[in-house]
C-alpha cells in the first residue's frame, strides 16, 4: 500500500466547456474542463456518501470544489493490495481515491477569514492509518497560508472518531446545534483558532485553556 496526498488540481482546460478557477496566472483566470471536474467530483461524492449521515447533492459539492479546489486534498492509493496479490490492473486516480478533504476560505461577517472543513471521509479499507490526519493538516496548513484566522466545522455529537481527530489536533467544542443533521442528531462547532484575536476570543469562551501556553508570537495555530 503506497499512499500519495496531493491537493486536487484538475488539469487547465484547453477545451471550450470549462469552469473558471477564481486563482489567476497573469491576470487571467484559469479554465479546468469541466468534464474531467465532474468525473472526479462523482469519485469523491461516492467515497463521502458512504458514511454520511446528509444526503448532499451534486450542488453541494460543485459549490465547493469549483470555487475552492485548491483546498480539496486527496489520498491515493497507488498499491491497493488485491492489485498486489492478483494481476495488477491499470486504475485511474479516481478509482484509488482512499481519502478525501473538501475545505473553503471566506470572509466571515467581514471582519475575518473563516475557514471551514466541509467534509472528510476515508475509505473504510484504509482507515486507522493516520490517512484523514494527514489530509486534515494539508487543509489546515493552506487555509493559515491563505490568511484563515480561525477553521471551524461541525461533528455529530456520536462520531467520537471524528470528534478525537479534531480534539487531537486542537480544535475546541464551541458549541451544540441541536437537531442540526436531517437524522435529527445534534452536532458540536469545533473550532481552531488562529489568530490571536480568534484564540483570546474562544479562551474565553471555553475558559479551559492557559492563554499563556498559547502564545506563540502572532499566530495560534496550536
Ligand atoms: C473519521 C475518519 C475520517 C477518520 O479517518 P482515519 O484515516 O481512520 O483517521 P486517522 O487514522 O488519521 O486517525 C486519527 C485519529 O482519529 C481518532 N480515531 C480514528 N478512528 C477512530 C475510532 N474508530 N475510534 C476512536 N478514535 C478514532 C484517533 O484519535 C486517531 O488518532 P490515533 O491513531 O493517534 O489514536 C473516518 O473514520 C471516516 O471516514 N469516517 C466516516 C466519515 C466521517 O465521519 N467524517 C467526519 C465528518 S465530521
Amino acid at each position: 500500500m503506497t499512499i500519495i496526498y496531493r491537493k486536487y488540481e484538475p488539469p487547465i482546460s484547453s477545451l471550450t466547456e470549462a469552469f473558471v478557477d477564481p486563482r489567476q496566472i497573469d491576470n487571467k483566470p484559469l479554465e479546468r474542463p469541466r468534464e474531467t471536474v465532474e468525473r472526479d467530483l462523482t469519485a469523491i461524492r461516492k467515497l463521502i456518501s458512504l458514511d454520511l449521515s446528509e444526503p448532499y447533492g451534486i450542488y453541494v459539492y460543485r459549490y465547493f470544489i469549483y470555487q475552492w479546489p485548491h483546498l480539496c486534498f486527496i489520498a491515493i492509493d497507488n498499491e491497493p493490495s488485491e492489485q498486489v496479490e492478483s494481476k495488477p490492473t491499470e486504475k485511474s486516480d479516481e478509482e484509488n481515491l482512499v481519502g478525501v478533504v473538501v475545505c473553503k476560505l471566506a470572509p466571515h461577517r467581514t471582519v475575518k477569514m473563516r475557514g471551514y472543513i466541509a467534509m472528510l471521509a476515508v475509505a473504510k479499507t484504509h482507515r486507522g492509518r493516520g490517512i484523514a490526519s494527514q489530509l486534515v493538516r494539508m487543509a489546515i496548513d493552506c487555509m493559515i497560508d491563505d490568511g484563515a484566522h480561525e477553521i471551524v466545522l461541525e461533528a455529530e455529537v456520536e462520531n467520537e472518531s471524528a470528534l478525537q481527530l479534531y480534539e487531537n489536533m486542537g480544535f475546541m467544542r464551541s458549541k451544540r446545534m441541536y437537531r442540526y443533521y436531517m437524522n435529527g442528531s445534534d452536532a458540536f462547532r469545533l473550532v481552531l483558532p488562529v489568530k490571536e484575536e480568534s484564540t483570546l476570543r474562544y479562551c474565553v469562551l471555553s475558559n479551559e485553556l492557559d492563554i499563556g501556553q498559547l502564545h506563540n508570537g502572532n499566530d495560534m495555530y496550536i
